[in-house]
């Protein structure tokens, strides 16, 4: 039943994560859609990216932009068809690429069936679909995640007089994960949506799943054992296929959710982000290094995902009171920017739209430990608009080139009109623009994605820093043993980028290497012969170098 013959392709692939409603209309009805995504798969074979990650395409109000979903069997009517769907799977699959798509597990959309009938009646066959309560006082220990808008995790239904539970909007209802009936129709949509030929989900929401009163009612011993069941279900009907979480939790939090290779094959490192913009702006390595010191090892079939920005708020959940305080100083000095626990803005802005600031961080990403993924955009440089409402600010239309709606689409009215600011505007950055542009980001990621393909290391080598004694370098090894290199059977790696605007000097024991001369395989630039000395090195501001022994 796999069509995946190599069952751990997500070790060495890049993901690339998009909304079908922002990336390209295909019907001129101001929506992107599924025949809109399937005309722009050759731009996305051409970037280089290995596997397309969908948000939810289901059937929708779009409170929360498809994170309720009202229909799990089908497609918003908004994005297209089954039909569609299936043709974007098999193009997809046609261009050496995989697929992946967004589940929600843990809550639907108020507007689904399942819920109007739970809530119905106390009697309705569907009331423990869902968890009620007669009191609002139950779980008192579980935080509010949607700090911003929401002030209880419970809702008071005049329909029946009872309160019911959420993490999130009070639009999206928790469903009860103690009812067997729930447990299972989960894995049926599962098989619905691997028979249609997808390569995986990634899980929403993941350590909500149950309740227990006394706890703060996340990663509980039921959700792990619910999601060992997902992955013997996957494993046995869907080889080859992934599981990829969202758990923003603390990594020794997260690496449970590896299980012993019997819980998600993926998980994203979250923690991990927002360190990366802070050591930028510390010009200091200390809290990339810490956090990666704190992180434990994963089992031999798992993976991290990591990344720089998504569709959410920058999230500052797994930061210190601290740290918090100094990101939002430094990335949100306009309280506009501030939500929930986070920062509503993007990349390219974040770093104030310095290219050598920007390229770094993409260096890093494609070279840490785990599979990197691209938010849509971002390969620009796209802007964003803070004064959209939540976090629509960040979910603008893809910017193709410098025509009306820019290339997007040519109704009157998009979703969300495209960006037309003086710094970021869809007339100056655009796709057609960056690819006619050989020295632009488009390009350089492009190249890294490309140089990354020709080397395992950094899909499944090992991870060691190298220290210098200069704290505004970061170093780190990534070294594999047995690369299938034509040249060599180790492939060894040596990263170094400076994280400071300035020039850094540093010197580092290479004597292990002695005897051979480095080659930075991002320029093919070969560096000055290793011998038993130390090796002196010069770095220009935000520069980067992966260099091959
Ligand atoms: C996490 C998703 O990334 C976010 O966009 C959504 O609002 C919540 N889960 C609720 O589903």
């Amino acid at each position: 039943m796999s069509h995946n013959p190599n069952l751990t392709w997500y070790k060495d692939a890049v993901f690339y994560e998009l909304y079908v409603r922002a990336f390209k209309d295909g019907n001129e009805d101001g929506h992107g859609d599924l025949k809109g995504l399937l005309t722009k798969l050759d731009y996305l074979q051409e970037l280089g990216v290995d596997c397309i990650w969908l948000l939810p395409i289901y059937p929708s109000p779009l409170f929360d932009d498809g994170y309720d979903v009202s229909g799990y069997r089908g497609i918003h009517e908004d994005f297209g068809t089954l039909e569609d769907f299936k043709a974007v799977v098999d193009g997809i699959h046609e261009r050496g690429m995989y697929i992946i798509v967004d589940i929600v597990v843990n809550h639907t959309s108020d507007h689904h069936p399942w819920f109007i009938e739970s809530r119905s009646s106390k009697e309705s066959t569907k009331r423990d679909w869902y968890v009620w309560s007669e009191s609002d006082q139950r779980y008192r220990d579980a935080r509010i995640i949607f700090l911003d808008t929401e002030t209880s995790n419970w809702e008071y239904d005049p329909l029946t007089g009872e309160y019911y539970w959420h993490r999130f909007f009070h639009q999206q209802p928790d469903l009860n994960y103690d009812s067997p009936a729930v447990q299972q129709e989960m894995l049926d949509i599962i098989d619905f949506w691997m028979e249609l030929g997808i390569d995986g989900f990634r899980v929403d929401a993941v350590p909500y799943l149950f309740e227990r009163e006394g706890t703060n009612c996340e990663n509980l011993p039921e959700t792990h054992d619910y999601v060992k069941r997902m992955r013997a279900h996957v494993n046995t009907r869907w080889p080859g296929r992934i599981l990829l979480a969202e758990a923003n939790q603390w990594p020794a939090d997260v690496r449970a959710y590896f299980g012993d290779d019997d819980e998600f094959h993926m998980a994203f490192h979250f923690p991990i982000m927002p360190r990366l913009f802070m050591a930028l702006k510390q010009q200091n390595r200390k809290s990339i290094v810490d956090i990666l010191h704190r992180t434990p090892e994963i089992p031999p079939l798992a993976q991290w995902c990591i990344f720089l920005r998504n569709h959410d708020e920058l999230t500052l959940e797994m930061v210190t009171e601290e740290e918090r305080q100094y990101m939002w100083e430094q990335y949100a000095p306009i309280p506009r920017m501030r939500l929930n626990l986070g920062i509503r803005r993007r990349l390219a802005p974040l770093l104030d739209n310095d290219s050598r600031q920007i390229k770094l961080l993409n260096a890093m990403l494609f070279s840490l430990p785990g599979s990197p993924i691209i938010y849509y955009g971002d390969e620009i440089g796209m802007g964003d608009d803070i004064w959209r409402e939540d976090r629509n600010g960040v979910r603008t239309p893809m910017q193709w080139n410098s025509s009306n709606n820019a290339g997007f689409s040519n109704a009157a009215q998009l979703y969300e009109p495209v960006l037309n600011d003086p710094v970021f505007g869809y007339e100056l950055v655009n796709v057609e623009q960056q690819q006619a542009d050989p020295g632009s980001l488009w390009h350089t990621i492009r190249h890294v994605l490309e140089v990354r393909k020709r080397h395992k290391v950094f899909g499944r080598g090992t991870f060691a820093f190298a220290l210098p004694e200069n704290e505004g370098l970061l170093a780190y090894w990534r070294v594999i043993e047995d690369a299938s290199a034509a040249d060599s059977p180790v492939e060894k790696v040596l990263v170094i980028v400076n994280l400071t605007g300035e020039t850094q000097q540093t010197t580092l024991d290479l004597s292990e290497c002695a005897g051979t001369r480095p080659v930075d395989i991002l320029t093919d630039k070969v560096w000055p012969g290793v011998d038993h000395e130390p090796y002196s090195l010069a770095l220009a501001p935000y520069a980067y170098h992966w260099l091959k022994f």
